[in-house]
């Protein structure tokens, strides 16, 4: 079970419940913002986590990703804004790095290279820059910064 008491916050499954709230924190944080269609089909097919605070159980944060082989893949995180820059960014992304243990040797993400607040965030979990994939993103369109972490590093 993933509760921690300090930051008196947990993390859980996320669940069809979720949607709304997730895609609403999605739309505040993100100008190409998933659509809660998109969140849904990820129910089935992606690694789902919510982050809430443990006393009242409002949703502050979500991570979204997908194991593939010996990899994973990080396709969303966000922290709600006033929430932001508090640590739980980070507790719950190296909840999630310990939750799976061994189970995989890499981790994986696209950035925009404008969000330097991201970029910092993951350089401070050894994330090192990849490769640029030119104009990923739209709304604006962006480039992205492939990112990557051997888990030995960040271990280290
Ligand atoms: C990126 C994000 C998930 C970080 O979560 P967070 O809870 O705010 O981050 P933390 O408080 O754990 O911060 C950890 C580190 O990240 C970096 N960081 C976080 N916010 C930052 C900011 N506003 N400016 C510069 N660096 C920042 C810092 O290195 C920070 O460590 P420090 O506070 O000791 O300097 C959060 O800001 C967010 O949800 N942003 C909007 C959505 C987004 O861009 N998601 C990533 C998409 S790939």
């Amino acid at each position: 079970m993933y509760i921690n008491y300090d930051l008196g916050v947990g993390i859980r499954a996320m669940v069809e419940a979720d949607l709304n709230t997730v895609t609403q924190i999605e739309r505040e944080c993100f100008t190409d913002s998933w659509p809660k269609e998109a969140f849904a089909q990820g129910l089935v097919y992606n690694e789902n986590h919510i982050l809430y605070l443990h006393d009242t159980a409002q949703i502050i944060g979500y991570l979204i990703g997908m194991g593939i082989i010996d990899e994973f893949h990080i396709y969303n995180l966000a922290i709600r804004s006033p929430f932001q820059r508090m640590g739980f960014g980070s507790y719950l992304l190296s909840a999630i790095i310990e939750m799976h243990g061994n189970k995989y040797t890499r981790y994986l993400l696209e950035v925009r290279v404008g969000n330097f607040k991201a970029i910092n965030f993951y350089r401070k979990f050894h994330f090192q820059n990849v490769y640029v994939r030119k104009n990923y993103y739209n709304n604006p369109t962006e480039d992205a910064q492939i990112m990557e972490m051997d888990i030995n590093a960040q271990a280290g």
